[in-house]
């Protein structure tokens, strides 16, 4: 190995896509046991290793010398060989100050709150106080170990201006939950979360509605990976090649979600973005349908409106769980908040608008059959497509053009 990472379970690691847009290829997932550990540093013959959970502090006491920022934080996630010996340093460190920096923040004099008591919530320390923070408070459910408990914290320090969540609350397979209620802290004026996958968890969500910038954990494994490949090669990369190469990674991970009255041209639109992106296209309804057994008029005589929406709710949580997709949603998909919440943890929304005499009724819609069901819903519904979206765009040009416009709106 020239290049890699070490962990204990490493399935669903990102840094081999990170590094090998930084030119570290190839860049190899060894897993080892705990007792692999230091034989692999003693006669590994890599150039630059990553090192992930639960080995950043097992490795320190087998190399020669360790960084400041290590030691300090007490963790070690970079191993370089210099001179036949081993250096190690912590980029997670580089990479969550990169983090903080980007949601804007000034954390100069403020207090911060840190969830979660592990060795990310170190990290997280160093950084705030790198960065000026006046005071760092770590919460965790128990209230051991220096921390306060969750109850405390909302009692005691509730002017908190800065959250970081270095828990993996939200984290998934438990995307419906959220750590903190952010009404308990009124004064934030920044969180950042370091869980990436969702790209937005619902803290990340939360906090945006509030008008609180905030940001997920993507950024931050990005730069991180960005300072470790430096020390790698011994060398500096240009300052915006992080922001760069998670722009990429956005692009490719981030999910298209089409929105819209029926007849509105979902369907059209999701085939000619496939073709323009490659991106694979999921359809809400057909998927509901091939599930069912049954096609929607069906499953509305058979079952109702209610229990189709259910069904609704459970295929936009299957397919929201993953990235990389078009997303074609049924026309009804918003009216519930949980789906739009779903929706927008790995993807944007963007609203299909097409003037509302211009909306064909047709029989396979059972809310859409007749001109004047049609014109009562875009009525009823208008105000919630327009609140779910992110961004609108007019279906006027060809299904060519108006693809090409959904792409570059979507990226934006
Ligand atoms: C519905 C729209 C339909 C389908 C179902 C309900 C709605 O999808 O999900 O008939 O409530 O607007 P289209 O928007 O693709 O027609």
């Amino acid at each position: 190995m020239i290049y890699g990472l070490i962990g204990e379970h490493l399935g669903h690691s990102f840094s081999a896509e990170i590094h090998a847009r930084l030119g570290e290829e190839p860049y190899e997932l060894r897993e080892l046991a705990p007792e692999e550990v230091p034989l692999f540093l003693r006669e590994g013959e890599f150039r630059g290793i990553n090192v992930t959970i639960p080995y950043k502090q097992a490795v320190i006491p087998c190399l020669d010398e360790i960084s400041e920022t290590a030691r300090a934080i007490g963790a070690v996630n970079t191993v370089v060989r210099r001179n036949g010996k081993l250096y190690g340093d912590n980029t997670d460190a580089a990479g969550l100050t990169r983090l903080l920096q980007r949601t804007g923040a000034d954390l100069r004099g403020r207090k911060v709150l840190i969830l979660g008591t592990g060795g990310t919530s170190l990290t997280a320390m160093y950084a705030a106080r790198a960065l000026g923070a006046a005071q760092t408070v770590r919460v965790s459910r128990s209230g051991r170990d220096g921390a306060v408990t969750y109850e405390q914290a909302a009692a005691e320090h509730r002017d908190a201006r800065i959250l970081i969540n270095t828990t993996p609350c939200g984290m998934y397979p438990r995307t419906e939950e959220c750590p903190v209620d952010l009404e308990r802290f009124p004064e934030l004026e920044a969180v950042a979360d370091v869980v990436y996958n969702p790209l937005r968890t619902n803290l990340v969500l939360e906090a945006r509605k509030r008008g609180i910038p905030a940001e997920g954990g993507l950024y931050m494994l990005t730069a991180q990976a960005v300072r470790a490949a430096e020390l790698f090669r011994n060398t500096e990369y240009p300052p915006d090649t992080a922001e760069e190469i998670y722009r990429e990674l956005l692009r490719e991970k981030e999910n298209i979600v089409l929105t819209g009255m029926p007849g509105s041209g979902k369907s059209t639109l999701a085939a000619e973005l496939h073709r323009l992106t490659g991106k694979p296209v999921a359809d809400t309804d057909k998927l509901i349908e091939e599930k069912a057994g049954r096609t929607i008029p069906e499953i509305f005589r058979e079952d109702g409106e209610e229990r189709f929406r259910d069904m609704e709710s459970s295929v936009i949580a299957e397919v929201s769980a993953r990235g990389g997709q078009i997303i074609a949603t049924g026309g009804g998909a918003v009216l519930r908040e949980k789906n739009v919440t779903a929706l927008r943890r790995n993807g944007k929304l963007v609203l299909l608008e097409r003037a509302a005499e211009t909306l064909v009724p047709t029989e396979d819609r059972p809310l859409a059959d007749t001109r004047e069901k049609m014109d009562r819903l875009w009525r009823e519904r208008e105000p919630v497509y327009r609140a779910a979206a992110d961004c609108t765009v007019a279906m006027e040009g060809t299904p060519e053009e108006t693809a090409r416009e959904v792409e570059s709106r979507w990226q934006a």
